[in-house]
């Protein structure tokens, strides 16, 4: 009836739905290159064993080249009948060399197959990302840099606070995507161990070098239980939740994009070519990349639960539920990597607006706790000196203006301690200046910060 691989047991076709229902092939082909490195790597790894000739080895060699070349220009005629990839390259190899290419299945089965090509596709992807990554935090790094004086205010509950320098506020996404970086790199141990030699699940009677495979294919070690291999798909969760993470803190990013271009901040303007406008309001300028950074984080969140999901309940080996995989970990990757893109030229295209910031600033009686300090460094205890601001700012309030504005006179019916040399800390420069210590908000502590990731990053 039809000519699946598999088709010898069966005594009637597959019904034409569930043919539909079960192939892979219509989103698997984009591991295809990978499949057939595996399958290079399998076949030269069996002739090493003395399990294929010199011969059915060339011959599997001539042909995948031909097949991928086939695939690469768009010529190769995918076939649903064929199920996924594997089976399509197979049939196609065999078509083209004979048994040779019946021979390459020789001590191995589509399940080690499958472990190990999405591996291969994972473990290109996350270097991809990673240097995606990096691109990104060097376009974070510029902006830093331009504008380690830059006065902004810092946040809590969404009020004024303390001031802080945008460079500074800049470097602590760096660091999000520095631990991101880090956590892809964890996460590329996991995934490069090889599945092949697993076979279905009990591994294979032939004497195999799975040690050899594994080294042609760039692979640290071998999975070193059989059922293990085929079955779990813990490194792409885990490289799922990788990637949540790093979409989490765009979506963050992204808030802060959207809210400093509101008009009502007016912080910031991003580039025309990251906005759109709207076909009714003639005056519109909306943010619509941030905008769909944060909604698509939403999206990869997603893909993690659905793969935690798919891997619950699941007993040992291989089951088809893990044919599910695939979906979500690529369009975790698609969106991750073009996201990644974007934002690294978006972060260029950012015009940053200090006045509206330090204005700001000044509005927010950010310095208060400047004085409080100077207050304790005069000797008043802390609770003390917190008490009599929170008086000074109060009535700083009524009058409309910021406690830097108030008269020594006034400042000293507070607090005798105040002398001339309170408005040096009360200013917003003064305020940063005196965030002098690794981590702080200091203009050079946010320079030495851009050193040390910049000569990370060239290192
Ligand atoms: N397309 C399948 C997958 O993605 C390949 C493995 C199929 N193995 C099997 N025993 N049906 O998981």
């Amino acid at each position: 009836h039809d000519s699946k691989a598999w088709s010898g047991r069966f005594s009637e076709p597959v019904a034409e739905l569930v043919k539909k229902y079960t192939a892979s092939v219509t989103f698997d082909q984009r591991m295809a290159a990978f499949d057939i490195e595996g399958s290079l790597a399998h076949a030269a790894m069996l002739n090493k064993a003395g399990v294929l000739s010199d011969e059915d080895l060339a011959a599997i060699r001539g042909g995948m080249a031909e097949i991928l070349e086939d695939i690469r220009a768009g010529r190769f005629d995918w076939s649903l009948d064929l199920e996924d990839v594997h089976m399509n390259v197979e049939k196609r190899l065999t078509d083209k060399i004979g048994d040779a290419g019946k021979r390459l299945h020789t001590g191995r089965s589509r399940n080690d197959q499958v472990a190990t090509d999405i591996r291969l596709w994972l473990r290109s992807a996350i270097d991809d990302i990673a240097g995606l990554i990096a691109e990104l935090q060097t376009s974070l790094l510029d902006l830093a840099e331009q504008h380690a004086d830059t006065v902004m205010p810092g946040f809590t509950h969404l009020q004024v606070a303390q001031p802080v320098t945008f460079g500074h506020h800049m470097l602590a996404y760096v660091e999000m995507l520095t631990r991101d970086a880090e956590r892809m790199q964890d996460v590329r141990k996991r995934v490069n161990r090889l599945p092949l030699g697993a076979a279905a699940l009990a591994g294979t009677t032939y004497p195999i070098d799975r040690h050899y495979t594994a080294q042609l294919l760039g692979f640290d070690d071998v999975c070193q239980n059989s059922l293990d291999a085929v079955s779990d798909r813990d490194f792409a969760i885990e490289f799922t939740a990788a990637a949540s993470l790093v979409m989490i803190h765009l979506s963050r990013l992204s808030e802060e994009l959207i809210m400093w271009m509101s008009p009502r901040v007016g912080f910031i303007d991003i580039a025309d070519r990251f906005c759109t406008g709207s076909s009714i309001m003639p005056q519109k300028k909306n943010p619509d990349v941030p905008e769909l950074v944060r909604g698509k984080s939403g999206r990869v969140v997603g893909h993690l639960i659905a793969l935690i999901t798919l891997m619950k309940s699941q007993p040992l080996a291989y089951n088809k539920d893990n044919q599910e995989d695939k979906e979500p970990l690529f369009d975790t990757v698609d969106t991750l990597v073009d996201t990644l893109r974007i934002y690294a030229d978006m972060m260029r295209g950012i015009t940053v607006k200090p006045e509206p910031m330090r204005s700001a600033v000044l509005q927010g009686f950010a310095t208060a706790t400047d004085l409080a300090d100077y207050l304790v460094k005069k000797g008043l205890p802390f609770r003390d000196s917190h008490e009599v601001v929170a008086l000074a700012v109060r009535h700083a309030e009524t009058q409309g203006v910021d406690i830097a504005d108030l008269s020594i006179d006034t400042l000293r019916t507070f607090s005798p301690l105040v002398d001339e040399d309170v408005f040096a800390v009360l200013t917003p420069e003064g305020s940063l200046a005196q965030r002098d210590h690794v981590g702080g908000t200091a203009p050079n502590q946010v320079r030495a910060q851009i050193a040390r990731h910049r000569a990370r990053l060239a290192g």
